[in-house]
């Protein structure tokens, strides 16, 4: 059996100001009709044999997920509550240390919360691809062939990808957000593929690797799910126990480190939406360029993204820019500097 384990702990400030602290993008429709909470269940329908849908959120955010997941009738095996972020590996640990009690042997499907994916046939079948080398132990990552030398990534160099016969392959190498420099030298040399942040394995076998790579974050999830309260919808892990697992990601913490690790491409349209530019890249765009959203009116504006939520926006002769209306505030921003809308965001917060 396969269980989904969907993250949504991201708070997503580069989508400020649609993307609030207790609204964050992955609870928006931002791409099509359902929100990116809800495409991440409804793109498992055809994946052979999964259990009910597990979500690891914070405690703030658990009407949101249920409401959502309720809404497209996802049959829920358990929303755990986090009481502070520590990351995804202590998430995940969360996550495999119940399911491994609960369904053992499972396999668990780890899903980030706020990525686009527009051939779900594909990733159907990629998944299926990693079955094997998953029961067998293996952490299997999915791999996308990178468009840019971008520093927000993972890297991922593994055997024998070049003839690309195969649809798994080891992992030689797994490198985690690279400085510039070498994430360009790992775009030219064509031998790197970036990490989905989707993962597929036992739980058993990350509980086994996080024994060996980080047992702080192991023995801390341990007893945040040991003294875990069950609360109506919702498994609450204990705050003080889980508080005091190291923060880190699975990333650097488990999937830099480990000699288990499995490779399976993924060619299916996929992106992580982490700021406005990748909502221009993944839209249907006008003869202009731009991608038009709620009430727009403009002249020789060329390949921005203009989204109005509540009265009309106009805009002239501009180029490449970003601008998004709501009710109490307005982002305008060339799309090159996109990124830095999280520190707007963070001065803001300071003066709260
Ligand atoms: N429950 C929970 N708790 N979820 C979390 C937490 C947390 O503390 N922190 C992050 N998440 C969720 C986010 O909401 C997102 O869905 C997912 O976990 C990944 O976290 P990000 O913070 O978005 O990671 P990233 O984008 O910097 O890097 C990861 O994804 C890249 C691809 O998008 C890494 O896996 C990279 O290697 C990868 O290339
Ligand atoms: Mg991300």
């Amino acid at each position: 059996m396969i269980i989904p384990v969907i993250l949504s702990g991201g708070s997503g400030t580069r989508l400020w100001p649609l993307s609030r602290a207790l609204f964050p993008k992955q609870f928006l429709s931002l791409i099509g009709e359902k929100t990116m909470l809800q495409d991440t269940v409804l793109r498992l329908a055809s994946v052979a044999s999964h259990g009910p849908v597990y979500c690891v959120c914070n405690e703030s955010h658990r009407f949101l997920v249920a409401e959502q997941l309720h809404e497209i009738n996802a049959e829920i095996g358990e929303i755990i509550l986090e009481p502070a972020g520590r990351n995804t590996a202590p998430a995940a640990a969360a996550a495999a240390l119940i399911i491994s009690r609960k369904h053992p042997g499972a396999l668990m499907l780890v899903l980030p919360a706020d990525h686009v994916i527009l051939d779900a046939s594909a990733f159907v079948s990629a998944v299926s691809s990693g079955l094997a080398a998953a029961e067998a132990g293996a952490l299997v990552t999915f791999g996308i062939v990178p468009a840019s030398a971008e520093t927000g990534y993972g890297y991922i160099r593994a055997s024998g990808t070049e003839g690309g016969a195969k649809t798994t392959y080891p992992v030689l190498e797994f490198v985690e957000k690279p400085d510039q420099e070498t994430a360009s030298r790992y775009l030219e040399s064509g031998e790197y593929f970036w990490n989905s942040g989707i993962f597929l394995f036992k739980a058993e076998s990350y509980l086994q690797e996080l024994e060996a790579q980080a047992p702080a974050i192991l023995e801390a999830c341990g007893e945040a799910v040991g003294k875990a309260v069950e609360d109506f919808d919702f498994l609450r892990l204990d705050a003080e126990a889980f508080q005091s697992s190291p923060s880190n990601s699975i990333d650097y913490a488990v999937m830099e480190k480990t000699a288990h690790a499995v490779l399976v491409p993924l060619d299916a349209g996929w992106r992580d939406i982490g700021a406005w530019s990748a909502l221009w890249d993944v839209h249907d765009r006008d003869e202009a360029g731009n991608v038009k959203k709620g009430d727009v009116i403009l002249h020789d504006v060329r390949n921005s993204y203009i989204h109005a939520t509540s009265r009309l926006v106009a805009a002239v002769g501009l180029e490449d820019h970003i601008i998004v209306e709501t009710s109490d505030a307005v982002l305008v921003a060339t799309k090159d500097r996109v990124q830095d809308v999280q520190l707007l965001v963070e001065r803001l917060n300071r003066k709260e």
